[in-house]
């Protein structure tokens, strides 16, 4: 038998210790698959004293997780802190500095600091493993970088976010209340150590950009991710989702187009018909497209301590077996900036929920300025009636340029008699009309 791959760990909270169970529970069949023998030997976080349902043993403490980069006893540098910033950052700097693998789940830093990244890569003999980034369980980056390098990607798209999927799949099952199905997420260990990282979009839009940078082969680019979360969402807008025959999921779509690569995570109505509307629960759905090999959907756990835990160590797996790639799937130099294109001249259709006065003239006033912005509309509907009260008004329309629908959504809330903030979102039928 080979000499064992020894394995330190930065951060022991839900994936960390999934991560360390896994290693302890499955050490024979990983040693037969790895062909060595794969053994934890170092570990760092915050509190030594906190149980955390695992046995330690004769494991080595390190209160600085950066100090396992420098350990003798430590190949390869699973980091499981989180954030872009701080230690996280610290310890993968060093570790490459010191020609060492690592790998890790923190999806903030590689979205935002992937540049950085590759210009570390560039002087280092170490590398980066990351399937546990995106998608929770899903071998998603492994598809992309292995599976579909033949093809020229023209999109990649679906839900990337588990906490947000679970809320609205029980708001929509149950009719439970946001923040109540949040605290379940997070009992769950779905949920970002800040969750507003999940609800705001902004988990996700890392996920995309990385999925982006991967899929266009360049510079992973956060900031050029049109990002809306989900607070917005109402039972109300999920009951009229509903009658009209969709379902509202948050929704990440990286598409190259003619003038540079479009990057939104948004909230979006999907047709009930279309597979991507019955992924519940803690699912995330990824579709890529290709030119050679059409479209692709890979569907799975997405969040939760073992499914991630599940991405960790295939990733450890492959280092054992010498198997490591490139980050983006071609050489650090050849990672373009990424050329984002303008999403105000991207073509659909809406959904427009307003809380107006029941009283006349105001949806003539409405349509009017639709009419001026050049949206055309595909359906009204008004529930109830209460003359002089506000009351739900849903309009839905035919595909239109972005910026003419946001113009007139603009002008519409302006209006004396829209009592709301009007309350937009995307009709995604993914090309199928
Ligand atoms: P978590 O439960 O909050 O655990 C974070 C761990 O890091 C804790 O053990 C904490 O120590 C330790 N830590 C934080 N800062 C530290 C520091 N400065 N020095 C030493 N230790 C430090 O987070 P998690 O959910 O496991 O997530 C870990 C990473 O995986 C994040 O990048 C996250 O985005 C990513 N991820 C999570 C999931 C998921 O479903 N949870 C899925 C995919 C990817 P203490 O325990 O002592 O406080
Ligand atoms: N907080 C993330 C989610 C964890 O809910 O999807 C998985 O990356």
């Amino acid at each position: 038998m080979n000499a064992p791959l020894k394995i330190g760990i930065a951060g022991l909270g839900t994936v960390g210790s999934s991560v360390f169970r896994l290693l302890e529970e499955h050490a024979a069949l990983l040693s037969s698959r790895a062909q060595r023998p794969v053994a934890v030997t170092a570990v760092s976080a915050r509190n030594k004293g906190k149980d955390r349902g695992i046995h330690l043993g004769n494991v080595k403490w390190h209160d600085n997780p950066v100090a396992l980069a420098d350990d003798k006893d430590v190949d390869v540098v699973v980091e499981l802190m989180g954030g872009a910033e701080g230690a996280a950052f610290d310890l993968i700097a060093r570790a490459l500095e010191n020609n060492k693998q690592v790998v890790t789940a923190n999806k903030a830093l590689l979205a935002l600091r992937g540049g950085e990244v590759l210009a570390l890569l560039k002087k280092s003999r170490g590398g980066i493993s990351y399937e546990a980034a995106v998608a929770g369980g899903i071998p998603i980056i492994k598809g992309l970088r292995e599976g579909l390098a033949a093809n020229k990607i023209r999109a990649v798209y679906g839900i990337l976010n588990g906490t947000c999927n679970f809320i609205l799949s029980e708001m929509s099952s149950t009719g439970r209340d946001f923040s109540d199905v949040l605290k379940e997420a997070q009992a769950k260990g779905y949920a970002e150590a800040d969750p507003s990282f999940d609800v705001d979009g902004i988990d996700a839009g890392h996920k995309l950009a990385i999925l982006a940078g991967l899929a266009f082969g360049c510079v992973p680019d956060f900031s050029a991710v049109q990002t809306k979360g989900i607070r917005n969402i109402t039972p109300l807008d999920i009951e009229f989702a509903e009658e009209l025959g969709y379902r509202i999921k948050l929704l990440g779509i990286a598409r190259q187009t003619e003038k540079g690569i479009e990057q939104s995570m948004e909230p979006c109505l999907v047709p009930k018909s279309s597979p991507i509307a019955h992924v519940e629960g803690a699912l995330n759905a990824v579709y890529a497209d290709g030119d050679y090999v059409g479209k692709i959907l890979m569907m799975g756990a997405g969040a939760g301590g073992k499914p991630t835990a599940s991405a960790v160590v295939a990733d450890i797996i492959d280092v054992a077996r010498g198997r490591t790639l490139p980050l983006l799937g071609l050489a650090p130099d050849q990672a373009s900036a990424l050329k984002p294109a303008n999403i105000s001249e991207r073509i659909g259709s809406y959904f427009l929920r307003l809380i107006v006065l029941d009283q006349p003239g105001v949806i003539a006033d409405v349509s009017a300025i639709l009419r001026d912005c050049h949206v055309s509309l595909e359906s009204v509907l008004q529930r109830g009636r209460s003359p002089g009260q506000p009351v739900p008004v849903i309009l839905t329309s035919h595909e239109t340029p972005e910026g003419d629908m946001l113009k007139a959504v603009g002008l519409i809330g302006k209006l004396k008699s829209v009592v709301e903030p009007p309350h937009l979102m995307r009709i995604e039928t993914f090309g199928s009309g």
